[in-house]
Formats: C-alpha cells, structure tokens, sequence
C-alpha cells in the first residue's frame, strides 16, 4: 500500500507535564531511558540531555511522521523503533533489554491532530482516516460504513461514554447516512441528530474519540502493556505514564492500585499518591487541560 505524503505540519508539540515528568523520572548521567510514545521528543529531548547516554536510549513511536522528526536523536545513536509499543515492549524483554526509567504519555500529537487530512479532528474537514500508523489497514471509514448499528452503538458508547440511547441514535444516523468519507460529512450528522445538551464541547468530540480508540486499538494496548513494564525496568527504575481520558486512567490507576496493594509480591512503589493533573490554564496545550500523570518505582 502506497503512502500518502501530507503537507509538513504547523504546529509543533508542546510536551505536557513536563517538569513533574522530569521530577518523578528523575534522571541521572549515563540512565538509560525508553519512551514507549516519543511523539516529537519534547520529554525525550531533556532526559537525554540530562542522561547524555544515547546509545542505551529507546524511541518508540508507531506514526512514521514522529519517527522521521527524531531523526536528530538517532544521529545521536538514539535507536528508534516504528511499531506499536507492546510489539516494542515484547522485543525488548526477549532481547533482555531494561531501562533506569520509562515514560508512556498516551494518545495523540498535537501535530496529529492539526494534520487535518489524517482525520483525528473536524475543525477542518479531511478524510475519515485516524490511523496512528498508516500501515495499518483499518480506518475510521471502514468502521464507519461497515459496522453494524450495534457495533457502532458499542463504540460510541464504551470508548465515547456517550449515553447509551444517544449512542445508538448516532449509529443510526451513520448507517442511514452511509457512505460518509470526510470528517465534516460525519460532524454535521452527529450534530444535526444529536438530542443531548452540549455547550463547551462540540457534539461530534465523544464520537471522534471513540473512533480514534477502536481504529488503533488503544485500551487493549494499554491493558496489554501495563504487565510488561516491571519486565523492562532495571529495580530502582521508574515509569510516568500520562493519561488523557478516564478510559485510559481508569487502566492505569487499577494496574497501580492491584501492584501497590499486592504486598510483598508487588513490584512498584508509589511515587504519586495522587495523579498530578495538567494546568487547566496551559495557554500553550490545551490538551493539558485533561492530562494525569501517575508514577512508580520498581522494587
Ligand atoms: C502525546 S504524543 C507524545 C508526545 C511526546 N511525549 C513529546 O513530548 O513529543 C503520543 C504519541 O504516542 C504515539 N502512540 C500512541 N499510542 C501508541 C502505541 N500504542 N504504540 C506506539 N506509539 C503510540 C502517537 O503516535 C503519538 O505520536
């Protein structure tokens, strides 16, 4: 399959939660660090520079565009990986890698999401695509003019937590509507069949949401993650992993919650007793607004 090349992006990323990362991950010269979503590199670039240990450095990230940005990071020896972060995961732990810190800051880019013609947002229309890695052959418009009413009623549901009565209107309003292929076409319809209140955020945002999860798979991704991690951390080693909805939290803080309360058989230790939220007034990322960071040390 051919790849589309997209026009360079505008924006850049602004790393979120910047400085509680670098407190909890707490670098030190020569650590070696894996980061399972390195995005554009704004974590990885000061870890590394603090570190300076290039060669023991794992970039992971499964959108071709990220990896050709931290291209600068593998002229440093940085080893860079395209593939989805259990893939990533399960190579390293059989070639017996272990890292002194870890850092998963989950979901989009902020250049993915102004890439309009990718179709994670509608604020500009493009196509129905929401891939993160664009070798994958399932997109939001084969979900979309395939699956049934109740499938569709299921994901909007379950990954948009959209009431149930109101996700089927909306898989309803899809399937009588078909074929849609723009992001738009599918904003205007939520909108237009969209019976429940909405004032901050458009009626289309829980649904695009949705589609993003089932596209890329994200919660089993996490799920099948979480266990991995004490595997791929030297003792002493740390791990951040930001969330950005409470789907994804929700895994995270249970994952912790079952390690810290398993006793002498746990594996981590708590480094947040609470999760660190993003600023609700981050001028510079609105996507802090949601974000949540919970850390842990490996025993
Ligand atoms: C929020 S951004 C990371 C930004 C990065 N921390 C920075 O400062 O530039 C999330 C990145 O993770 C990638 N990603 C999300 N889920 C992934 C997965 N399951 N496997 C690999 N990469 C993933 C996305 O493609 C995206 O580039």
């Amino acid at each position: 399959m051919s790849i589309k090349e997209y026009p360079p992006q505008k924006s850049l990323h602004v790393p979120v939660l910047l400085e509680p990362t670098l407190e909890l991950l707490d670098p030190k010269k020569d650590e070696s660090y894996l980061d399972l979503t390195a995005g554009y590199g704004g974590h990885a670039s000061r870890v590394l520079e603090i570190t300076g240990n290039y060669a023991e450095s794992i970039l992971v990230d499964r959108d071709d565009y990220a990896i050709k940005r931290l291209k600068s990071f593998s002229d440093k020896g940085v080893r860079l990986l395209q593939t989805d972060f259990v893939t990533a995961a399960r190579q390293l732990i059989k070639s017996g890698q272990k890292f002194n810190m870890i850092l998963i800051d989950l979901g989009v880019s902020s250049p993915q999401l102004d890439q309009f013609e990718r179709g994670f947002s509608f604020t500009n229309s493009g196509s129905l695509d929401m891939r993160m890695d664009r070798r994958q052959v399932k997109t939001a418009e084969m979900i979309v003019n395939t699956a049934s009413v109740d499938e569709l009623t299921r994901i909007i549901n379950q990954y948009g937590e959209e009431p149930i009565g109101l996700s089927r209107t909306i898989a309803s309003a899809i399937v009588a509507n078909r074929p849609l292929s723009q992001t738009g076409e599918l904003a205007d319809l939520i909108k237009q069949n969209y019976r429940g209140k909405w004032k901050k955020i458009h009626p289309a945002t829980r649904t695009f949401q949705a589609l993003r999860i089932a596209v890329n798979d994200e919660l089993r991704q996490i799920n099948d993650l979480l266990p991995l991690l004490p595997e791929l951390l030297k003792p002493g080693g740390r791990v951040g992993i930001i969330s950005f909805h409470s789907l994804e939290d929700r895994l995270v803080k249970r994952y912790f919650k079952e390690q810290f309360d398993s006793g002498f058989e746990a594996e981590f230790t708590s480094l947040t007793k609470k999760p660190i939220a993003g600023s609700i007034n981050d001028v510079h990322n609105p996507r802090a607004r949601s974000s949540k960071l919970r850390a842990a040390v490996k025993k």
